[in-house]
């Protein structure tokens, strides 16, 4: 099976591979137009990202690419692909040859916005979103985290055999999110649901269901607009310990609109909430599975913020992005083209067997400092700390509310591309 795309120009291993003569012609003049017909000596694949199972379960698929080769390219989907730690972290370096400026995820896309951006316009805007995230500004919102973990792990072992995805992953973070912005309570409950309904379209397939959801989710997002503008305009939302606050108090720049007010709250629900529920989702599914793990931090909880890292690294929230190359960009014996679509596989970086030993197993007591679940570089996450300090909240009132956590049903994972955690996870804890 071992030889030369006639296409692509990449070598071929082993099965399953993209047959040049299976593939179809789109695909084949997709390739062309991006004008990648010489040898590279890129290893083809037919590891598909977009592809529901592999998304839901991407493991062997990744044991697969290590063993065949550092640059990969899928035909059909006109993708380059890094999977190994050193080279993803190399990349995300070289925001000259590599950048975000495109989009990054499949569909190329640029705004003003700070992830897709890079250079002086990416420091600029960072600068004016760091206030938000400072050691004060977690000190201030940590009782939240506490009090809110404390009430949602009671809520679970009054309720055996109840969804934990529902139940506790998905309304920590969007009240979390709620607080930080300062939502009076009495507004939590439609802040949520807009919330939740808004960042749905990021999920809405093309299908008529998908359709309906995105619009819905059009909708959510004009409301919360709304109820954003009439709170800036009544100078609610921006107290001393609201996040929109601290960025009104420190910014060097010039005044912030109330538009720009928004975009930053949008940021915040879109790139905090579904991370953050897959995290403490794959935390509930992690230590249901591995119940010798459970009790060991139940023993040691000073493994608790070690046993939080570990969690990131092995459910890796994000499991890829992609990126677009503006020069030709070499690793190893391979030159990806410049203008190439390169997906980076965060989640295979963070299984890399020459960085972790023994990959594939949750050891609560690693340390894997290495990991990039929140990525690496210029871009790297500022919700790092309130992610951390959410799982650490949570896992701390598991340890000492409850004896053991079992699962009491199989968990159904998302088979979204990107975002990956359980959607469904019925548990009994058992009360310590
Ligand atoms: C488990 C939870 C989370 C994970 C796994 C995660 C992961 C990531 C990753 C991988 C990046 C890098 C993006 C890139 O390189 O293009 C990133 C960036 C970012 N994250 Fe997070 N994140 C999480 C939670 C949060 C939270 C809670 C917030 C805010 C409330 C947040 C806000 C951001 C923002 C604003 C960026 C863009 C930074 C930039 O482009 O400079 N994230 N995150």
């Amino acid at each position: 099976m071992n030889g030369i795309h006639p296409v692509s120009g990449a070598r071929q291993i082993g099965a399953p591979v993209i047959q040049a003569v299976g593939m179809n012609i789109a695909a084949a003049l997709r390739v062309r137009r991006r004008g990648y017909a010489g040898w590279t000596g890129a290893v083809n694949t037919d590891y598909d990202p977009l592809d529901p199972a592999t998304a839901a379960q991407p493991f062997d698929a990744y044991r697969g690419l290590y063993a065949s080769g550092r640059v990969h390219y899928n035909p059909r989907r006109a993708t380059w692909i890094l999977s190994r730690h050193d080279d993803i972290r190399a990349a995300l370096r070289n925001t000259d040859a590599i950048t975000s400026t495109q989009g990054v995820t499949r569909m190329k896309i640029s705004a003003p916005i700070l992830v897709l951006t890079d250079g002086a316009d990416h420091a600029r805007m960072r600068r004016q979103v760091q206030p938000g995230f400072t050691k004060g500004a977690m000190s201030d919102w940590q009782p939240m985290a506490d009090r809110l973990a404390r009430e949602l792990v009671a809520d679970l072992i009054a309720n055996p055999g109840c969804d934990v995805v529902s139940r506790l992953a998905t309304p920590f973070p969007i009240r979390m999110i709620a607080h930080i912005l300062g939502i009076p309570p009495g507004d939590v409950d439609r802040f949520r649901s807009w919330s939740e309904d808004g960042v749905g379209v990021m999920n809405a397939a093309l299908t008529p269901a998908g359709l309906r959801q995105a619009f819905g989710g059009i909708r959510a997002i004009a409301a919360l607009r709304r109820y954003f503008s009439e709170q800036l305009a009544a100078g609610r939302l921006t107290g001393t310990d609201t996040v929109l606050g601290r960025l009104v108090d420190h910014n060097e720049d010039g005044e912030l609109s109330d538009d720009e007010l928004f975009f930053f709250a949008m940021l915040l629900l879109f790139a905090g909430n579904e991370t953050t529920t897959n995290l403490i989702g794959g935390m509930f599914d992690t230590l249901a599975h591995n119940p010798e793990q459970f009790a060991m931090i139940r023993d040691h909880p000073e493994l608790i913020p070690g046993a939080v890292e570990e969690q990131l690294r092995y459910s890796t929230p994000i499991q890829n992005l992609y990126r677009y190359t503006r020069t030709d960009y070499r690793v190893g014996e391979v030159t990806i083209p410049s203008g190439s679509r390169l997906l980076l596989a965060f989640g295979a970086a963070n299984r890399d067997p020459d960085v972790f030993d023994d990959p594939d197993t949750y050891r609560a007591n690693r340390n894997p400092h290495s990991h990039i679940a929140f990525g690496y570089g210029a871009h790297m996450c500022i919700g790092a700390a309130l992610t951390r300090m959410e799982g650490q909240a949570v896992l701390r009132e598991l340890t000492s509310q409850a004896a053991a956590i079992t699962a009491v049903g199989s968990t159904t994972w998302s088979t979204n591309t990107s975002l990956r955690g359980p959607t469904h996870l019925p548990i009994r804890l058992t009360p310590a």
